[in-house]
C-alpha cells in the first residue's frame, strides 16, 4: 500500500447528532432533555423540529447511500430510551432506532453510535444531573438496553461526545452549573461513567469497539517566548490531554490536576474510581477537530469576559490567554480555518497514544445560498474539507492510524448555539431558524464533490 492512501475499508462517513437532527421532541413517548427546556436567544430556532430527521429519516439514508457513505455516526437520543433518564423503557423509541440502524444496514452504511451527546434527561437534571454520582447508573443502565438491543448490529461504539467542551464551554453547550468546581466534580463523574461504559460494552458485545469523542485542537503558543509556551502547555493539558490521558491511562494529567488545585476546583474521588477508570481500554480515539487554537501568556490587571465557545479559546485566569492566529483565515462564523493543524493534531494524538483514530467531526459552519436554478454553491465547504483531507493523508504518511473520517455533518441541522444559519450539511434542508418551510432536501456542490472523494478512496479531492 503506498503511503499517501487510505486503506481499503476506510470508513468514509459524515455525522449528526440526535438533539440537533431529529426534531420529534415530544412524540412517541420521548421525555425532555436539557436542550428541549434551555433558554434560546431571539431569532434562533428551537429543537422541536430540527431537520425532522425522526419523519425522514428513509429519505435521508437513501441520500447518505447515494453520496457513497460507508458509516454514518448519530448519536441516540437518552429520553427516547428512558423518558425520564431512568425507570420505564420506552419501546417506542427502541423501534426508531431499529429501524434506523435496519436501514443504515440495508444500505450498507456502518452504524457508528455515539450514546451520549449533550442532551441529559431533564427528569436527572432537576436530580442533580452529572452532579449526582446516581446519573452514572442511570447512564450505565441506559448504555446496557443499547448494547443489548442495538449491539447485534451496531459494532462502533463512542461513549460521550464533547466531554471537554461540556466543561470548558458549559453555556455554549447547554449545561452550564453554578461553578467551575462543579463542573469538574461533573468531569470525574462522566469519566467514571465512560470507564464504566467502555467496559460494559465489550463485556456484552465482545467484536465491538469502543472510544471517547472529545474535540481536540492543538494548542500554540502565540511566539516563541518561554511563557506562552507554558501557557499553550497548559492550556494543551486542560483541554486536550486531561481527557485523552483519563480516557486511555486511567490517570488525571499532572499539568491538569495542577491547574484544579491551584484553582481549589479538584474534583472529590472516591475509593475506587481511579482503578474503574484505569481498568477501561478504548479502542480507538475519535475525536471532533475545527481549528488548531493560540494562546499566549496570561497578562496582570486582565479581566476575562465569558465570550468563548468549542474554538474560541478565551483563557484562563492567571495560566494562559486565547489570542488570533494572524497566518489563519476565519469562517463566516469568526472559527480559525487551519488544515495543517489538522495534521499536528493527529500526528500529536498518535504520539501520545498510540491508538487507532476516527475522526469523528470536522466540517464548515457557513451562510449557504440556494441559487434561482435551485443549486448550492459551497465551493467554500469543499475547499475547507479538501484541505483537511489532503492533511490527513499527509498524516497517514507520517503513519498515523486512521480507520475513519466523518466530517459535520451529513445533512443541515441546528448548530450548538447559533441556530439553522450556520449550516453544515452536504445536503440543504430547506427551512430557516424562524420559519419551517417545506424541509426539502436539496444536493450541495459539496455532495456530488464528496461522492468523488469517497469512490476515489480519497485520491480525488
Ligand atoms: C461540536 C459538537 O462541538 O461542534 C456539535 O459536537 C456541534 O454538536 C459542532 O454542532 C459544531 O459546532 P456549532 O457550535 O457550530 O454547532
Amino acid at each position: 500500500m503506498s503511503k499517501h492512501t487510505f486503506k481499503k475499508d476506510f470508513l468514509w462517513g459524515a455525522s449528526t447528532s440526535a438533539y440537533q437532527v431529529e426534531g420529534a421532541y415530544n412524540l412517541d413517548g420521548k421525555g425532555l432533555s436539557i436542550q428541549d427546556v434551555k433558554d434560546i436567544p431571539d431569532g434562533i430556532s428551537d429543537f422541536k423540529v430540527c431537520s425532522d430527521h425522526y419523519h425522514k429519516f428513509k429519505e435521508d439514508i437513501k441520500l447518505f447511500s447515494e453520496l457513497g457513505l460507508k458509516g454514518y455516526r448519530f448519536s441516540i437520543a437518552w429520553t427516547r430510551i428512558f423518558p425520564n433518564g431512568e425507570g420505564e423503557i420506552n419501546e417506542k423509541g427502541i423501534l426508531f432506532y431499529h429501524n434506523l440502524i435496519d436501514e443504515l444496514v440495508k444500505h450498507h452504511i456502518t452504524p457508528i453510535v455515539t450514546i451520549y451527546h449533550f442532551d441529559l434527561p431533564y427528569e436527572l437534571e432537576k436530580k442533580g444531573g452529572w452532579s449526582n454520582r446516581s446519573t452514572i447508573d442511570a447512564f450505565l443502565n441506559y448504555c446496557k438496553v443499547l448494547f443489548e438491543r442495538f449491539g447485534d448490529r451496531v459494532k462502533h461504539w463512542v461513549t460521550i461526545n464533547e466531554q471537554n467542551m461540556m466543561i470548558l464551554h458549559s453555556g455554549a453547550i447547554g449545561t452550564s452549573v453554578n461553578s467551575q468546581k462543579e463542573l469538574y466534580q461533573q468531569n470525574h463523574h462522566l469519566f467514571l461513567a465512560a470507564a464504566r461504559a467502555t467496559n460494559l460494552c465489550h463485556q456484552l458485545i465482545p467484536d465491538a469497539k469502543i472510544g471517547p469523542a472529545p474535540n481536540i485542537s492543538y494548542i500554540y503558543p502565540k511566539t516563541c517566548n518561554p511563557n506562552d509556551i507554558i501557557a499553550a502547555q497548559t492550556c494543551n493539558a486542560i483541554r486536550n490531554w486531561l481527557y485523552l490521558d483519563m480516557a486511555v491511562h486511567g490517570r488525571y494529567n499532572n499539568i491538569a490536576w495542577d491547574f484544579m488545585k491551584k484553582k481549589k476546583i479538584e474534583p472529590a474521588i472516591l475509593v475506587g474510581d481511579m482503578e474503574i477508570i484505569s481498568s477501561a481500554k478504548p479502542d480507538y480515539i475519535a475525536f471532533n477537530y475545527y481549528s488548531s487554537i493560540t494562546v499566549k501568556a496570561y497578562g496582570e490587571n486582565i479581566i476575562l469576559d465569558d465570550t468563548g465557545d468549542q474554538q474560541i479559546e478565551v483563557g484562563e485566569e492567571g495560566f494562559f490567554m486565547g489570542d488570533d492566529n494572524e497566518y489563519l483565515e476565519l469562517s463566516d462564523f469568526g472559527w480559525e480555518i487551519d488544515p495543517l493543524g489538522f495534521r499536528v493534531t493527529l500526528r500529536e494524538v498518535s504520539d501520545r497514544y498510540h491508538l487507532p483514530i476516527i475522526i469523528t467531526e470536522n466540517g464548515i459552519g457557513a451562510y449557504d445560498k440556494v441559487n434561482l436554478d435551485g443549486s448550492i454553491e459551497d465551493d467554500y465547504r469543499i475547499d475547507y474539507l479538501s484541505r483537511h483531507i489532503e492533511q490527513l493523508k499527509l498524516a497517514v504518511s507520517d503513519g498515523v492510524d486512521v480507520i475513519g473520517y466523518c466530517p459535520w455533518s451529513a445533512i443541515d441541522l441546528i448548530s450548538t448555539h447559533q441556530g439553522f444559519k450556520k449550516r453544515y450539511g452536504f445536503i440543504y434542508v430547506n427551512r430557516e431558524d424562524n420559519q419551517l418551510k417545506d424541509l426539502k432536501r436539496i444536493k450541495k456542490k459539496s455532495f456530488y464533490w464528496y461522492q468523488k472523494v469517497i469512490s476515489s478512496n480519497g485520491k480525488e479531492l
